[in-house]
């Protein structure tokens, strides 16, 4: 195992580590095992992570004492589920875990909310673990203890905050990560320096091009800095009470997109992507912003093969709907994180959604 980076997310009692580096999952087990008494744990992973990587994770566990249930859920969003979680828990039941057993994410955004959701909950909770293994779970859904399954009705709607106890990202394993998912991940990247950090957004410029082909240097130093921004927000604002939810720049309209197109459709990134942009123009056309900001933040996106355009397929008032269900929604109207320069953005609150609404519009005819 090579550490190349270890960082704290300080929350008093709460507080933990990310730890960065490679050749991490084949020593998990001795980090893992330092911070439980019991010694029994589940794997949570997906059908395509767990044939290629919960094999070294579960023997450095069993190395430590451990046994260990390896329970390996369909990949892709339709899993955060109510009832995936149900099935989950079941297993857990069957297998007698008690309070001092764990549970341990080894997977992407939808293994980690959903793992996460299922300790927060059996038991009244029991410890998680975090091993993100694609790029946006690394760069942002592992860190924070956002936990959360989907409901018919909205996204990430049946949820914690629910911390976990460590956080271990091993680069390796985003070798084995399809280009679409790099990409996706890609997305939350330009946020951040979207909303906290412009040096960051001109080094994403410079080295677009060796991001993308994955160079390993300029990504792990990418990666450590996208951990170290949200560690800090969230130390700052645990349970988005204020700062922490300008991380949901580009969310709002984000996660419409999903809902209307069923999550078949964009990814998460993807739809974060045409949200940022849409969110933008919306700044500059209240004059918020220069349109220059605009252009930037698609001009990057586009270098990293994202979406800046909603798709025509999808039905206007179903992504009103979708919007509307949002969890930024406070009496009726939306809450809006708007860019005021590269770096800068506010909570907006109070904006009609039919100035939203025509925004969807001219894209939808355009
Ligand atoms: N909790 C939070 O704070 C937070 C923040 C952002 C996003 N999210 C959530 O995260 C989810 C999206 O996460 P995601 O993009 O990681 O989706 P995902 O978990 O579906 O992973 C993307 C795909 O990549 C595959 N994969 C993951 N790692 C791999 C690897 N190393 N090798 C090969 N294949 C691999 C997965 O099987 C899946 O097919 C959404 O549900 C979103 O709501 C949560």
């Amino acid at each position: 195992m090579t550490v190349l980076k270890e960082l704290e997310v300080a929350l008093g009692v709460r507080s933990y580590e990310i730890c960065i580096g490679t050749g991490i999952l084949a020593d998990c087990g001795g980090r893992i095992a330092n911070l439980v008494k019991g010694r029994q744990a589940a794997v949570i992973t997906d059908s395509n992570v767990g044939p290629l990587h919960a094999r070294t994770v579960q023997e450095s566990l069993e190395q430590q004492g451990f046994a260990v249930t390896v329970v390996t859920i369909p990949a892709g969003e339709s899993s955060k589920s109510w009832q995936q979680a149900e099935q989950i828990l079941t297993v857990l039941l069957e297998q007698k875990f008690h309070r001092d057993s764990c549970v341990i994410a080894l997977g992407g955004g939808v293994v980690g909310d959903l793992a996460g959701f299922v300790a927060s909950v059996y038991q009244r909770g029991i410890a998680f673990f975090q091993i993100p293994t694609s790029l946006l779970a690394q760069v942002d859904s592992s860190v924070g203890g956002k936990v959360a399954v989907n409901h018919a009705l909205g996204k990430n709607m049946i949820g914690a905050f629910y911390q976990p106890r460590l956080v271990l990202i091993d680069l390796d394993t985003l070798q084995t990560l399809e280009q679409r998912h790099w990409q996706n991940g890609l997305a939350e990247v330009v946020k951040y320096g979207v909303i906290y950090d412009a040096a960051f957004f001109h080094d994403l410029q410079t080295h677009s091009a060796a991001i993308l082909r994955r160079d390993v240097a300029i990504s792990a130093e990418m990666i450590a800095r996208c951990c170290q921004l949200k560690a800090e927000v969230v130390a700052l604002d645990e349970t988005e009470g204020g700062v922490r939810a300008k991380l949901n720049y580009g969310h709002t309209i984000g996660h419409g997109l999903e809902l209307a197109g069923h999550y078949q459709g964009y990814l998460h990134g993807e739809a974060v992507a045409v949200g940022m942009v849409l969110a933008a123009r919306y700044a500059a056309q209240s004059g918020m912003c220069d349109p220059a900001v605009e252009a930037e933040i698609k001009a990057l996106l586009q270098q990293f093969q994202l979406p800046v355009q909603v798709d025509k397929a999808l039905a206007l008032d179903e992504i009103v709907n979708g919007m509307l269900l949002d969890k930024k929604v406070q009496d009726g109207q939306l809450v809006f994180i708007l860019p005021e320069a590269i770096g800068h953005v506010k909570i907006v609150k109070g904006i009609p959604q039919d100035v939203i609404a025509d925004l969807l519009r001219e894209e939808l005819h355009a």
